[in-house]
Order: structure tokens, then C-alpha cells, then sequence
């Protein structure tokens, strides 16, 4: 039997773990239709907290109600590549009606190689003008996904934004989600272009309970029919700290070593240990690779203390002002890798991050400077 546990970034894990509530205000969405709230959507959240899984799982969703989905991961030609999108749903629909079946499109499959024009982008919202009557006659409508947000180009996001907001205007049902790591869609929410993303839902992804990650847990070993005690299951949650990519790594490595003989004291600590050093130099070290020299330094004064650090000792460490180090506290808390732990203070949001950050400081910053 394959492994269960699917510990790769964007890979659909078993059980979606704690996303009840974000799906549920999806779905009132989806069958309320155009101008829903549910229907405009920004997720953001850490590396690894699993904002990507969310939107396969929205995507899945709008599917099965009959939603078109259009998804994309953004890179430049976004609008080119939605356009063939609209394209490819419009001739299916055109070929299968009377028989009503939708299946959903990747844009990102599409190559592209050339700027979307002005006269094109008028094209574009002509045609999903177009889906969306059609659609709309069916009770359903467009949803357009865009991980990484970030990443689009300004003027691109300027112009879908245009385009959405005028189906919107128009009573058409159209959706929008888009997803990226906290820092990046402040910089974006921030900027005048973005009034259209300052009005959708915010949806901010945490850690999840560690009972649910029990739960979860429980039910993949059983599934996989792989033994495994109620002490161990708790033991297992516990090292996952609720982290979602953890979740997938302790599974993946405690099962494989225990697919033969059942999970023993042994294969569940050993698999653990793999675990965390796979969340290293898989989330921890892409979670580092998105900051500055600075930005880490800070990380690294704040990973010599078991716990939350005061502001006031990390500026020390640093040698520079209170004010100084303020901006990257401010920056750092904006990616989510870390939090506020009460007045003055500050604490790693990922787990094993301090853990890491002690083993590698020397590779990361300040060869020589321990402290
Ligand atoms: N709710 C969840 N329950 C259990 N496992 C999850 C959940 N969400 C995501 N995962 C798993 O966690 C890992 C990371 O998920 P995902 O790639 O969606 O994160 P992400 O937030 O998109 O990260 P990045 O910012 O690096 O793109 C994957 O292995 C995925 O299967
Ligand atoms: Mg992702």
C-alpha cells in the first residue's frame, strides 16, 4: 500500500485538517451566487500552513457544485492565460450542452508568450461576460483562483481586478480567491491599485487544534490498516505542533516505518526525528530563503532564548536601537513567522524554527558571532 501522508508543498493531504469554517462561508457562497461574500477571498498565511491545499480543496468544491474553475498560479501573462481558460470552458460548454458537465482548467498549463493587449483585455471581459450568462443560467458560475498572489504583475492585477469587479457590478456570478504569504498581501492590500482585494474576506490560516490532528491521524492508520495506541496518536499530534506540513511529515515517516509491524515506541520516535529534519531543509529553510540578512539576523538573536524574547534583548544582541530592530519586528510579523507573546515581546509562529535557526546560525548569518 502507498504511503498515506502527502508531505509536499501544494500536494492534497488525506484529511484537510480545521478548514471547516473557511469552506463553510465557500459554499453559502457558492449557492447564494453573485455578490456573496463568501465569493471574494484573499487566504494568507506561513510557508507550509497549507493556503495552496485550501484553494485545491475550494477548487474541488465549486466543481462538484458546478462552478467552473479556473486556476492559476501567478507568473507574468496571467490575463493571457485566464483568457484561454475562458476559452476552453466556453467551447466545452458550447460541445456538451444540452448535456451539463463541467471539468475544471488549469491556466498555468497554458503557455504564453506574448503581453495581453488593451483591445484583448476588453476581449477578456466580453467572453467572461459570455461564460458567466451562460452559467448563470444554469444556476452556477466562475471561479477564478491565483495562488501566490504576490507574484502578479501590478498592472495585470490592476486590470483583473477591473474585469471581476465589473462582472460583480453587473449581478454576474463570478469568484474570486486568491492566496499568498501574509507580508506579501499586506504590501498588495496597501497599495491604491488593490481597493477591489481591500473588500474581500480575509481568511488567515493558522496552526490547527492538535485534537483534530489526532483525530485525523487516527483515522489515516486505521485506513491504512497500520497500528497504532491512543498513546502514540497523542504523542504524534503533540510533535506536529498543529503545524500542516508536519502533520503530512510525521505521518509520512512515522508510517513508513511502521507499515510492517505497526508503530512501536521506536518507529514513532524515530519517524518523528526524520520528520523534523525534513521540516528543515524543506519549509524552515524556504520560510528563511523569503527574508533579508537582516530580517534573519533578527531570527537568529531571537532563536537564543527557550521561549518568547524580549524586544529590548534582541536589540541588544543586535547592538542596534530599540527603534532599529522595531522595523523588522514589524516586517517579520507581517510574514507570519512570527508572533506577538504579550507586551514587548515576540515568539517563532513555526515549529522547530528556534530549534533550526541554533543549529544553522553560522551558515545563516555572522559566521563566529554566537550571541
Ligand atoms: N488542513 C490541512 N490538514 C492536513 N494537512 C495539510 C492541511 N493543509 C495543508 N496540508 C499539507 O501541508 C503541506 C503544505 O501545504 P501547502 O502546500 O498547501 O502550504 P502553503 O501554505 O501553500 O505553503 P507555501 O507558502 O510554501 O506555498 C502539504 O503537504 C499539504 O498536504
Ligand atoms: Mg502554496
Amino acid at each position: 500500500m502507498a504511503n498515506p501522508f502527502k508531505p509536499t508543498a501544494g500536494a492534497e493531504p488525506p484529511h484537510l485538517i480545521g478548514r471547516e469554517d473557511a469552506l463553510d462561508l465557500f459554499v453559502e457562497g457558492l449557492e447564494d451566487g453573485a455578490g456573496a461574500p463568501g465569493l471574494l477571498s484573499i487566504i494568507s498565511g506561513p510557508r507550509g500552513i497549507g493556503k495552496t491545499a485550501l484553494l485545491h480543496r475550494a477548487e474541488s468544491i465549486a466543481l462538484e457544485h458546478g462552478w467552473a474553475p479556473i486556476s492559476d498560479t501567478a507568473t507574468p501573462g496571467l490575463l493571457e492565460r485566464l483568457k484561454h481558460g475562458v476559452e476552453v470552458h466556453l467551447r466545452e460548454l458550447g460541445k456538451r450542452e444540452p448535456r451539463w458537465h463541467i471539468t475544471a482548467v488549469q491556466a498555468a498549463s497554458f503557455a504564453v508568450t506574448r503581453e495581453i493587449t488593451p483591445a484583448s483585455q476588453i476581449d477578456l471581459r466580453e467572453r467572461m461576460t459570455e461564460l458567466t450568462t451562460i452559467l448563470r443560467e444554469h444556476g452556477t458560475g466562475l471561479l477564478i483562483t491565483v495562488d501566490e498572489i504576490h507574484s502578479v504583475d501590478r498592472s495585470e492585477l490592476v486590470q483583473l481586478s477591473a474585469t471581476v469587479q465589473h462582472l460583480i457590478r453587473d449581478g454576474l456570478p463570478i469568484a474570486f480567491i486568491g492566496a499568498g504569504i501574509p507580508q506579501a498581501i499586506s504590501n498588495l492590500l496597501n497599495d491604491k491599485i488593490s481597493t477591489f482585494l481591500r473588500r474581500a474576506d480575509p481568511i488567515v490560516l493558522d496552526s490547527v487544534a492538535l485534537d483534530a490532528v489526532r483525530d485525523s491521524l487516527r483515522q489515516t492508520f486505521a485506513d491504512s490498516n497500520v497500528a497504532i495506541s491512543e498513546d502514540q496518536l497523542t504523542m504524534a499530534a503533540q510533535a506536529t505542533g498543529g503545524y500542516p506540513f508536519l502533520v503530512q511529515l510525521v505521518g509520512y515517516h512515522v508510517w513508513r516505518l511502521s507499515k510492517v509491524d505497526g508503530v512501536t515506541d521506536q518507529t514513532l520516535s524515530r519517524g518523528i526525528e526524520a520528520a523534523r529534519k525534513r521540516l528543515g531543509s524543506t519549509v524552515l529553510d524556504t520560510a528563511l530563503a523569503d527574508l533579508s540578512d537582516v530580517d534573519r539576523t533578527f531570527l537568529v538573536k531571537m532563536a537564543i532564548d527557550d521561549g518568547p524574547s524580549y524586544m529590548s534583548r534582541i536589540a541588544e544582541r543586535m547592538g542596534e536601537s530599540i527603534k532599529y530592530v522595531g522595523v523588522y519586528r514589524r516586517r517579520l510579523l507581517d510574514t507570519g513567522i512570527i508572533r506577538t507573546a504579550g507586551h514587548g515581546k515576540v515568539e517563532f509562529t513555526l515549529p522547530y524554527l528556534a530549534e533550526h535557526l541554533r543549529n544553522h546560525a553560522v551558515q545563516l548569518h555572522n559566521p563566529g558571532q554566537g550571541s
